[in-house]
């Protein structure tokens, strides 16, 4: 089993959800009284020793918007995680962009598995051709998808050489330890497959200061992306603590 320490990719859509609150009219005057800044808090996590930073810029730019993605591409100092939807619109934008990764995310409800990821297995050609061209002008993919075996061999077959495993049913079903046990099994099985298949494995969506208890004993993770349990804590303890005490628990084992 990999004692590589786990990654933290800071999920940072949620400081922009709530600068939109309030000026969703003007937010691109950033650096004025537009407040608070994804960037600046960007970069406070990374001192505090965020791993990555990761934004999802979504089709109805309802948090995030093409002037934070371009101000987070020149200012941060780790790595660019772009999460983004299947469109020619987003793959255009990504190949100027040139952010490290790309986790393609399902944001039409036809692109959606039961349980929430993207439906790679169900849209092969226009994922996998999506996966081809960011990967030739050398963006790594990473599919978000359910720890389904399908989605996991349809993600081996298009080569994308990460996936982000949806995490958010384990962490709906935390409560119920007969569903947390099961939902935590088919996130070891979907784990154990993507690392005999050579993926890379992350995984992402609902972990927190309390489940990442369980989370963090799966095997081959390489990082976790979390974004709201993060910024809920930073509103008490400012965000260098929130980033400091997750990365702790992250990796307590290590310790
Ligand atoms: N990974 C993906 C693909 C996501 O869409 C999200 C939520 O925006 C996250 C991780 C982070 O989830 P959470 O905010 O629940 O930590």
């Amino acid at each position: 089993m990999s004692q590589n320490p786990i990654l933290l990719g800071l999920n940072i859509d949620h400081c922009a959800t709530l600068r939109q609150a309030r000026y969703r009219e003007n937010s691109r005057h950033c650096g004025q009284m537009v407040e608070p800044d994804p960037v600046a808090l960007a970069l406070v996590a990374e001192r505090a020793g965020a791993d990555g930073i990761t934004v999802h810029l979504r089709e109805d730019r309802r948090h995030i918007q093409d002037t934070d993605v371009w101000r987070m591409r020149k200012c941060i100092q780790t790595r660019l995680n772009l999460e983004m939807a299947c469109t020619p619109a987003m793959l255009e934008f990504a190949l100027e962009l040139k952010p490290e990764t790309a986790c393609l995310v399902p944001e039409g409800r036809e692109e959606v598995t039961t349980e929430g990821g993207l439906d790679a297995a169900g849209q092969r050609e226009r994922v996998g051709e999506i996966v081809e061209k960011l990967n030739a002008n050398g963006i790594a993919t990473s599919l978000f998808i359910d720890p389904e075996p399908q989605q996991i061999k349809a993600a081996a077959e298009m080569n994308s050489p990460l996936i982000e495993l949806h995490t958010g049913t384990f962490a709906n079903a935390y409560y119920d330890l007969e569903q947390r046990k099961n939902e935590l099994e088919k996130l070891r099985r979907g784990i154990e497959l993507a690392h005999e298949l050579g993926i890379t494995v992350n995984a992402g969506h609902g972990i927190n200061y309390i489940n990442i208890r369980e989370v963090r004993q799966l095997p081959w993770l390489n990082e976790l992306n979390i974004g709201h349990s993060i910024l809920s804590r930073a509103v008490f303890s400012g965000i260098e603590e929130a980033v400091r005490e997750m990365k702790l628990r992250m990796n307590l084992t290590l310790a």
